[in-house]
């Protein structure tokens, strides 16, 4: 993976297949009722595409929140990109989130500026000069289809559109890792398919490491992805891709067997 400059300097610089999420026995107790995480275990690796879902209140977005440094866990470690995150200092959680490009359900765009300018905001932020922000917002831009419409403003925009954008401005930066919170709740089934498509090929191009919550079991088993499954604030599954091609090589294994059974019963049909 490539990045350009981007004024953030990283405690890591994450290879294939290392660590760069590790939650350890993490709890979250928001009041005296039950905690909405409960002594989540569970590591994610560089370049790895992660889904989570699980039940409404099942605590999705508390663990995300987390990830993010948001929220600090009331018990367990949160490690991410080589942050302790339980002992990071204020002063030092800017630029760690540097690291991370951030997709919420709502879009959360500036509202009064256009396209171009929503994008390009992130990348002031870490003092990209100029003349790269123009190279960087125009290439983000044109990944996620919204380049022709760079001067509209955001408000103009349909909900898939100001999905683009915000991708495009959670990208742009050429964050480790994207976290993203039900990205796609707010789109129709094809505009939710198209984001998430967008959302693949940052995996797969840049090698983004990607976490995604989403309620969409239709997205989810057309992606064929880990999946972490949430309920009442722990992981009740998890299967990792390995288990998903076990089972994908399993089931090419009864496809085999059938076809074989079928040319057996032709065989018998023709011999008899
Ligand atoms: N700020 C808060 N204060 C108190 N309780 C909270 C707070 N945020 C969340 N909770 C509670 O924690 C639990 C988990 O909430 P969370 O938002 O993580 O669930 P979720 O899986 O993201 O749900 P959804 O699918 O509806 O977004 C819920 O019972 C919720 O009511
Ligand atoms: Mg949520």
């Amino acid at each position: 993976m490539e990045f350009y400059d981007n004024g953030g300097d990283h405690p890591m610089t994450p290879e294939q297949g290392e660590v760069v999420i590790s939650l350890k026995n993490v709890s979250k107790q928001y009041s005296r009722e039950a905690p909405a995480v409960s002594h989540v275990n569970f590591e994610v690796r560089e370049g790895e595409f992660v889904f989570i879902t699980g039940e409404t209140g099942s605590g999705k977005s508390t663990l995300l929140k987390m990830i993010m440094r948001e929220l600090e866990p009331t018990s367990g470690s949160v490690n991410v990109l080589g942050y302790n995150l339980n002992r990071i200092s204020h002063s030092r959680i800017p630029k760690f989130r540097r690291n991370l490009g951030v997709v919420f359900q709502d879009f959360r765009l500036l509202t009064d500026r256009n396209v171009y300018e929503n994008v390009a905001f992130a990348q002031r932020i870490i003092e990209v000069p100029s003349q790269k922000i123009r190279r960087n917002v125009t290439q983000m831009l044109d990944m996620v289809g919204m380049a022709d419409k760079y001067k509209r403003n955001v408000t103009k925009l349909s909900g898939g559109e100001q999905q683009r954008v915000a991708l495009a401005r959670a990208l742009v930066n050429k964050p480790y890792i994207l976290l993203a919170d039900e990205p796609t709740g707010n789109l129709d089934a094809e505009t939710a398919w198209e984001i998430m498509q967008l959302i693949e090929q940052a995996n797969r191009v840049y090698g983004t490491t990607v976490v995604v919550v989403t309620h969409d079991r239709t997205i989810v088993e057309r992606m064929h992805r880990r999946v972490i499954e949430m309920k009442q604030g722990e992981i009740i599954r998890d299967n990792p891709l390995e288990d998903l091609d076990n089972n994908e090589e399993q089931m090419l294994e009864n496809d085999y067997q059938m076809v074989q059974d079928v040319d057996a019963d032709d065989y018998g049909y023709y011999e008899n």
